[in-house]
C-alpha cells in the first residue's frame, strides 16, 4: 500500500484507541508486525492553546514509525494550524478523525459529525492538507445514521481535498459499537475512490482479516479492540495471510513475558510506581479467556513493583500446572 509517498510494508495495521494507543501499546503493535500505528485522537484546540497534556499526546518512539498521529476538531483554520504543530514532530502521517460517536466531541461537530456537512468535511481537509508537510489520511464512519450512509460521497470528497488514504469503520454513528460492522461499505468506498482504502470493524482474527480483504477488495485492515491485551494479533493475522492457516496458539509463558515486556516497557516510559497503576487494567485485558482470570484481575491491584507482578504471574503458572497434574 502506497499512502501518498510512504511505502506500507503489510496489510495490518493498529487502531487509533483513545486512552489506550499509548507509545508503548504502538511500539508493541508495530514489533508484532502492525503495519503502521496511530496515535489516539488529540484535540486540534489543544494543539493551538498549547495544552501541555495535549502536547504530551504528540510524543512516539522512533521505532514505532511508521506512525501516524490522529486528530480531531471542526474548525479550518484550528485544523491547519494544528497540523503544522504536529508535522513539526515528524511524524509519518496525519489522521482526521471523522468518526468519533461520543458526544462532547459530536457536540462541537467534531468527529462523526463532520459527515453531517460535506462542505466542511471539504474544508477541513484541504485545511489539514495545506498545513501538513506529510500526507493527511481520514478516519470515517460510514455515516450519522441508516439514512443518511455518506461515506461513499465523503470519501470522494477526501480524495478530492487531497487526502492520501482512507479508513471506514463500516458502522453508521448512530450504532456507536453495536451490531456487526457492514463489510459491504468498505466494498464500495473501495469501488469509489482511487486512494487507498483500509477496511475496519469487527476483525479479531487471520481468517477474519482475509475475509475482509477478500470480500471488500481493501488495501489493509485495521484491527482495534481485538489489540488490547493481545498485540499478538498483529503477528497471528500476518502468519494467516502469508501461510493461510492459524499460527499455534502461545504457551503459558509466551503469554506471560509479552505482560512483563509490557510493564517494563511502561516503567521506563513512566515509571515503575504509574505504571504498575497502569498495569491493573491492561493486565485485565490480558488474561481475558484465561483460566481463574478473575483471580489474576483481583491479586493484580495489590501490585506495586515489576517483582511483585512477576511473582503474580509465576504464582499463576505453577497454580495452573499443580492444577493439570491433579487432573492427570
Ligand atoms: C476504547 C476505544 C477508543 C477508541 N478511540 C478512537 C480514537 O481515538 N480515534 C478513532 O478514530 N477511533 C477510535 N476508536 C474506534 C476504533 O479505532 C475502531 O474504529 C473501532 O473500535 C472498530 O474497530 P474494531 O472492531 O477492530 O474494534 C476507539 C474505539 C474504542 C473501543
Amino acid at each position: 500500500m502506497r499512502i501518498g509517498n510512504l511505502n506500507i510494508a503489510g496489510k495490518v495495521v493498529c487502531a487509533p484507541l483513545a486512552g489506550i494507543s499509548t507509545p508503548v501499546f504502538r511500539l508493541l503493535a508495530r514489533r508484532m508486525g502492525a503495519a503502521v500505528v496511530y496515535s489516539e485522537m488529540v484535540s486540534t484546540h489543544g494543539l493551538v492553546q498549547k495544552n501541555k497534556k495535549t502536547e504530551e499526546m504528540l510524543f512516539f518512539y522512533p521505532e514505532e514509525s511508521p506512525v501516524g498521529i490522529q486528530i480531531f476538531g471542526a474548525d479550518p483554520e484550528v485544523m491547519f494550524r494544528s497540523t503544522q504543530i504536529v508535522s513539526k514532530r515528524n511524524p509519518d502521517l496525519i489522521d482526521l478523525n471523522f468518526g468519533c460517536p461520543v458526544k462532547k466531541v459530536v457536540n462541537k461537530n467534531g468527529g462523526a459529525a463532520v459527515l453531517k456537512d460535506l462542505g466542511l468535511t471539504k474544508a477541513l481537509v484541504e485545511a489539514a492538507v495545506a498545513g501538513s508537510s506529510v500526507p493527511v489520511t481520514v478516519k470515517l464512519r460510514s455515516g450519522w445514521d441508516e439514512y443518511t450512509k455518506v461515506f461513499a460521497e465523503a470519501g470522494k470528497v477526501c480524495e478530492e481535498a487531497g487526502a492520501s488514504a482512507i479508513t471506514l469503520h463500516a458502522r453508521t454513528r448512530s450504532k456507536l459499537f453495536s451490531g456487526t460492522a457492514d463489510w459491504n461499505d468498505i466494498k464500495k468506498l473501495k469501488e469509489t475512490v482511487t486512494i487507498p482504502v483500509i477496511g475496519n470493524g469487527d476483525v479479531t482474527s487471520g481468517e477474519e482479516a482475509a475475509r475482509m480483504l477478500d470480500e471488500t477488495g481493501c488495501d489493509a485492515v485495521m484491527i482495534g479492540r481485538g489489540a488490547l491485551g493481545n498485540p499478538r494479533i498483529f503477528a497471528e493475522i500476518n502468519h494467516f495471510l502469508d501461510q493461510g492457516q492459524p499460527a499455534a496458539d502461545p504457551t503459558i509463558d509466551e503469554k506471560t513475558t509479552l505482560i512483563m515486556d509490557h510493564a517494563r516497557l511502561l516503567s521506563d516510559y513512566d515509571g515503575e510506581q504509574r505504571a504498575m497503576l497502569r498495569m491493573r487494567r491492561i493486565v485485565g485485558w490480558y488474561v481475558k479467556g484465561w483460566k481463574d482470570a478473575a483471580i489474576i484481575r483481583r491479586q493484580v491491584t495489590t501490585i506495586a513493583t515489576l517483582d511483585d507482578l512477576k511473582s503474580l504471574l509465576v504464582d499463576y503458572k505453577n497454580g495452573i500446572m499443580e492444577d493439570n497434574q491433579h487432573a492427570s
